[in-house]
């Protein structure tokens, strides 16, 4: 039942244009709030207390700011509450809270947002994502050859770029390149990377951007948004160049931010990557993520609204040898 509780509401940032940040306390509990204006939807992180308490609030500010969907991020303890509300389940990161899973729930102020038009096609890419790692799996199994077995080893986790390659970590001097390059390749984009002066900010906090170039341009690149508290990490801003993909350049970088993390004691990594896309789904399956949900028009990405598969892994310590600089 959702209850008229006296709220505070309070604006922690601000990025015009983009979002609010927003904490929000009613009664005895607590949320955080993203109103992101950019991608429609309201994001309810952080809950301490009671959800149906919040929940009114949550309607009445989606219908104010006309926001098409509102996400919460969830421990187990609140599900039971977030059903009764109406909310539907879409999948879960594994590890997020310090190891413990969160769920991600939403519902539907616009009920058109909810409904997927490419979930066939999106399935299909799961399907063989899964298949292909099933596959690489039983030919490393098999205990005849152990040459072949080594190339298969290689093959199926890339392990190596070609001379000419060097990974490293971003540094100011990259912004600029690499803003344009997000801005070539992406109409749209959920966060503002075309901006270097948000390449900048993000750089200098939790952020880490590592690239792939080669004599001094910039062919590949992605990133690891940090949370600290929780030592859990989100890659994103995948994006290879065209004329470059195809040859590992994406896993190669995963691959390095999966090092750096575990260094840095991360416990855990996740993605939502666009579900329509083979190679971004391909490349996580690849390297041992696991597909845990999809989350219906999720973001403003490529030419509007689209879907994004969750896949999650834990880190281990990881003691391969790559070339970072
Ligand atoms: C998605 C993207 C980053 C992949 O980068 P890449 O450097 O070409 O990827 P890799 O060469 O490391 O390949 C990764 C996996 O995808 C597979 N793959 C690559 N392109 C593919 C395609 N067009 N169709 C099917 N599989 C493909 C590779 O075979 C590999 O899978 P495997 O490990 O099972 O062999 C690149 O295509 C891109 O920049 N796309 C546009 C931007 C975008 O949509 N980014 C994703 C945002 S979530």
């Amino acid at each position: 039942m959702e209850k008229n509780l006296p709220f505070i509401l309070e604006i922690k940032e601000e990025l015009a244009g983009y979002w609010k940040k927003i904490n929000l306390e009613v009664d005895e509990s607590k949320a955080e709030l993203v109103i992101d204006y950019y991608n429609s939807r309201i994001k309810v992180m952080n809950l301490i207390g009671i959800f149906e308490n919040i929940s009114g609030i949550l309607k009445i500010v989606a219908k104010v700011e006309k926001i098409g969907k509102i996400i919460v991020y969830a421990p187990l303890e609140n599900i039971k509450e977030l059903e009764t509300c109406g909310y539907v389940e879409e999948g879960t990161i594994n590890g997020y809270y310090a190891g413990k899973d969160c769920h991600v729930f939403s519902s539907y102020p616009e009920t058109s947002r909810g409904v997927s038009p490419n979930k066939g096609k999106e399935d299909r890419i799961i399907e063989n994502c899964l298949r292909k790692v099933i596959i690489a799996g039983r030919k490393l199994k098999k205990p005849d050859d152990p040459q072949k077995n080594e190339s298969i080893r290689k093959q199926t986790e890339n392990i190596g770029l070609p001379e000419e390659y060097r990974l490293k970590s971003a540094v100011q001097a990259d912004a600029s390149a690499m803003a344009t390059l997000y801005r070539q390749e992406f109409k749209f984009y959920p966060t503002p990377l075309h901006m270097k002066s948000y390449l900048l900010k993000t750089m200098d906090s939790n952020v880490l951007y590592f690239l792939a170039e080669k004599q001094g341009t910039i062919l590949s690149l992605a990133s690891a948004e940090m949370d600290p508290t929780n030592k859990c990490a989100e890659i994103t801003d995948c994006l290879t160049i065209p004329s470059e993909r195809g040859k590992g350049l994406i896993k190669e970088l995963i691959k390095a931010l999966e090092i750096e993390l575990s260094k840095r004691g991360f416990r855990s990594s996740y993605t939502l990557c666009r579900a329509l896309s083979p190679g971004i789904n391909a490349a996580f399956a690849s390297l041992g993520y696991a597909y845990t949900g999809r989350l219906v028009n999720n973001c403003k990405i490529g030419n509007g609204f689209e879907d994004m598969n969750i896949w999650c892994k834990i880190l281990k310590n990881n003691r391969s040898k790559q070339r970072i600089n």
